[in-house]
């Protein structure tokens, strides 16, 4: 069925008490908004995005991360509120569905679910055991009759257990009547989506209540409300991961971007955390390691090593508190305390303990280049830009500040001098 969507996001959020626009605070690393728009598109080809507080910078993200959004601008300072964000928006088909910016956790089934039937408005209902915070649904004899506003609510009012989840899917005819015609008649003097109920039971048209998950419908107002969306999302996130056949131990201690993806076995051990667009295809993250938008196959990192953006880790072992940024492993082994910047190593080579690239001079990043198998030994330096060809030996220890060609052993070190007897000389015991 074609359907439309119309996404409010031009409230400012106060009860976020942050700068950043309430839609932009970020959810498994995706602005709690893309995830709404992610569920729309699943739906609809006819978006629009209702903006008003920082509209500009809200719909610049957008644009840079989708196509064929529309927008429209809410004229708040005449017409604040749900009912106001909605005045003059154009839509394509013949229904709409409407949907708050700040529920990231909606999904294409709650929403599909919705869009059922030729009702004039089909709207979300949740019944949990306690009432809260959302507007009161008044049913009397099966019907809905009106919503209202906590606030705006009578104590005996408040105890009603029917919420208004606050998506709404509606005819043509209810956005051209009853839009224009809300009024600000409450106690936050704005314009109220939520009147249409009323005016719509007034008219004799079909309004029809859907019971749907509350868990979908968790609306984020506060960082509160953000961090148990996150929870909510995590799981969803490693729930779908383990059935298509990651491994994870102790899930719950576990964090993975919306927008990582694995592939063949894999294995996460406690305490990991998989960041931004990274791609893991059989690689074994060992516990409290953190792996930032980059791509690890056949290699196993860790436990505590730290993978930054932009590295490549194919057929390599990774160890303990080794630090990788924007660097390229192929069959490489790196077990113990290092740090690897702007890299590339070849087949076969051996990273030391504590062997540390110096990859910037205070202005700008330089590369190292290690051919294929090359012993770098342990606490070595290699004061970038440096090229290391294939077959090296480094000694341990040494400071490499110019290119080592094939087949060489590279050695810098003071020479070791050592004085008898010194410490009973100094200490004044006998020897
Ligand atoms: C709204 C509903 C409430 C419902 C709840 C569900 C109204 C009057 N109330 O309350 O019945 O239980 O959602 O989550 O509709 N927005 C605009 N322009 C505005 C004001 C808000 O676009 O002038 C947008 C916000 O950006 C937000 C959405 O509308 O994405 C909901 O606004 P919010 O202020 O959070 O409404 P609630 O108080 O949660
Ligand atoms: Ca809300």
């Amino acid at each position: 069925m074609a359907l439309s969507v119309v996404i409010l996001a031009a409230g400012q959020g106060t009860r976020m008490k942050s700068d950043t626009p309430k839609v932009l605070h970020e959810i498994s690393g995706k602005p709690m908004l893309f995830h709404t728009i992610d569920a729309a598109q699943a739906v609809s080809d006819d978006i629009t995005v209702v903006l008003y507080h920082q509209a500009e910078r809200i719909q610049q993200e957008i644009e840079a991360a989708y196509e064929g959004i529309h927008f429209h601008t809410q004229d708040a300072l005449r017409f604040p509120g749900t009912g106001g964000a909605m005045r003059g928006v154009k839509t394509l088909h013949t229904r709409t569905l409407i949907l708050n910016g700040d529920m990231p956790l909606l999904t294409e089934s709650s929403l599909r679910l919705l869009a059922e039937g030729d009702a004039d408005i089909n709207m979300s209902i949740i019944v949990p055991d306690r009432p809260y915070a959302y507007g009161r649904v008044v049913i009397e004899n099966d019907k809905v009759q009106k919503i209202i506003e906590e606030k705006d609510c009578t104590p005996e009012q408040k105890q009603i257990r029917h919420l208004n989840a606050g998506v709404y899917c509606v005819s043509q005819r209810v956005l051209e009547e009853y839009i224009p015609k809300l009024n600000n008649d409450n106690a936050q003097s704005e314009y109220y989506l939520t009147d249409i109920i009323q005016m719509a039971v007034a008219d004799s048209r079909k309004v029809h209540p859907v019971i749907v998950q509350e868990e979908d419908f968790q609306g984020v107002n506060s960082k509160l409300d953000l961090a148990n969306a996150e929870r909510f999302m995590q799981n969803r996130i490693k729930e779908t991961l383990m059935m298509q056949g990651v491994t994870m131990r102790l899930p719950e201690t576990i964090y993975i971007d919306s927008r990582a993806s694995f592939e063949g076995e894999c294995l996460l051990e406690n305490g990991v955390t998989i960041l931004g667009e990274s791609r893991l295809i059989h690689a074994h993250i060992k516990a409290h390691s953190v792996i930032e938008s980059s791509y690890i196959q056949d290699s196993d990192v860790g436990p505590m090593g730290r993978i930054r953006p932009d590295t490549v880790l194919k057929n390599s072992h990774v160890g303990n508190f080794v630090e990788v940024k924007k660097s390229t492993l192929t069959g490489v082994k790196a077990g113990h305390l290092s740090y690897i910047g702007d890299s590339q190593i070849d087949e076969g080579s051996n990273i030391g303990a504590g062997v540390i690239t110096c990859n910037y001079d205070g202005k700008k990043k330089y590369q190292t280049i290690i051919g294929k198998n090359v012993f770098v030994g342990s606490d070595t330096q290699l004061v970038a830009p440096v090229t290391i060809e294939d077959d090296v030996m480094i000694a341990a220890g040494s400071t490499i500040n110019k290119n080592i060609q094939k087949g060489a052993l590279a050695i810098s070190r003071a020479p070791l001098k050592t004085v008898q007897n010194f410490f009973y000389k100094f200490f004044g015991k006998e020897g």
